[in-house]
């Protein structure tokens, strides 16, 4: 029986916990708080309670894994992905199988032009530094793994519902281009992939390659709810109305491409035009909870 470590099981882990629960592994789902070992434990898995910002996990842990993947965040702040340099040191040598949930965010701002795995990476902010810290960590521990470029993950409960509902507004379209997304039933699907396949590249844009604009998609979620469009504001109110970080990923745009995902994998996405995957996360078809 194989075991499946997944670190950091939150909405995407589960997915992946319930694939390996169902092919038969023994599954393991690291966790920081007691919900979400809840959550785990309702999917099959043995969920532990681990605080990565505390100690990274036992190395018995680690050198028991035959598929790892890894789905947690880096810490919120600095250009160093301190949870990840303490799994990869923790690791001390053992290589399972294993697949990492990076961003696409580590290309940066590319205007309207598309951007590929051979696209530099180009941090624009920290948090992107953080991602590219933990790309080269877990490669550099791991060279068979897979990193996976995850857009915006949207899906049943993690769409703006109650925002479009409010009539809160959105920058004006002519104002922030290009975004990206993946429904999360597919991000699950490739984790699993990634570890039970041999894959010839390392790096993968994990998106559904129809790129669209905020503004497009939060109008199709409102026509699909029956409400009215959302109104539109400029980059000088949308400053003084939007946090800092829904500010800082209104300013990157860019066309990610999912070429090489395809090609290499034969992979058939669950949906890959966005407005099927907001008709299946509307209809509720419900989150592993
Ligand atoms: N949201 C997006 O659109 C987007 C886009 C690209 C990539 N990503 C990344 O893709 C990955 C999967 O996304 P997701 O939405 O499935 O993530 P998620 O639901 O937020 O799950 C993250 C998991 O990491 C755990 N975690 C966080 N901090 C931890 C710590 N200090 N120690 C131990 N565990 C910790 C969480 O545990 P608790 O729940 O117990 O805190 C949770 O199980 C994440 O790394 C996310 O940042 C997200």
């Amino acid at each position: 029986m194989s075991h499946t470590l997944i670190i950091g099981c939150g909405d995407t882990g589960l997915r992946v916990a319930a694939r390996a629960v169902a092919a038969g592994d023994r599954v393991t789902a690291l966790v920081r708080s007691a919900a979400s070992a809840t959550r785990a434990r309702r999917v099959g898995a043995t969920a532990i309670e681990w605080d990565l910002d505390q100690r990274a996990p036992e190395a018995d842990l680690l050198s028991s894994a035959d598929r790892l993947v890894y789905s947690a965040p880096p810490p919120r702040k600095g250009r160093t992905d301190t949870r990840m340099a303490g799994v990869c040191d923790a690791l001390a040598g053992h290589e399972p199988a294993t697949v990492y949930i990076s961003t696409s965010g580590v290309y940066g701002d590319h205007g309207s032009d598309w951007v590929d795995e051979d696209t530099p990476v180009a941090p624009g902010t920290d948090r992107a530094y953080r991602r590219v810290d933990a790309e080269n960590r877990l490669l550099a521990a791991i060279p068979d793994g897979v990193v996976l470029r995850a857009p915006g993950i949207y899906g049943p409960g993690r769409l703006p519902v109650d925002r479009i509902l409010a009539g809160e507004p959105v920058l004006d379209d002519s104002e922030h281009a290009w975004t990206n997304r993946i429904h999360i039933d597919d991000l699950g699907a490739l984790c699993w992939k990634a570890v039970t396949e041999r894959w010839p590249h390392r790096i993968y844009n994990a998106t559904d390659g129809t790129p669209t604009s905020r503004t497009v998609f939060s109008d199709t979620i409102a026509e699909l709810l029956g409400t009215d469009p959302p109104p539109r504001i400029d980059w000088a109110e949308a400053r003084e109305r939007f946090s800092a970080m829904r500010l800082s990923f209104l300013s990157e745009s860019r066309r990610v491409s999912n070429a090489r995902l395809v090609a290499d994998t034969g992979y058939q996405f669950l949906f890959a035009d966005y407005r099927d995957g907001l008709i299946a996360s509307l209809r509720g078809e419900p989150a592993i909870s």
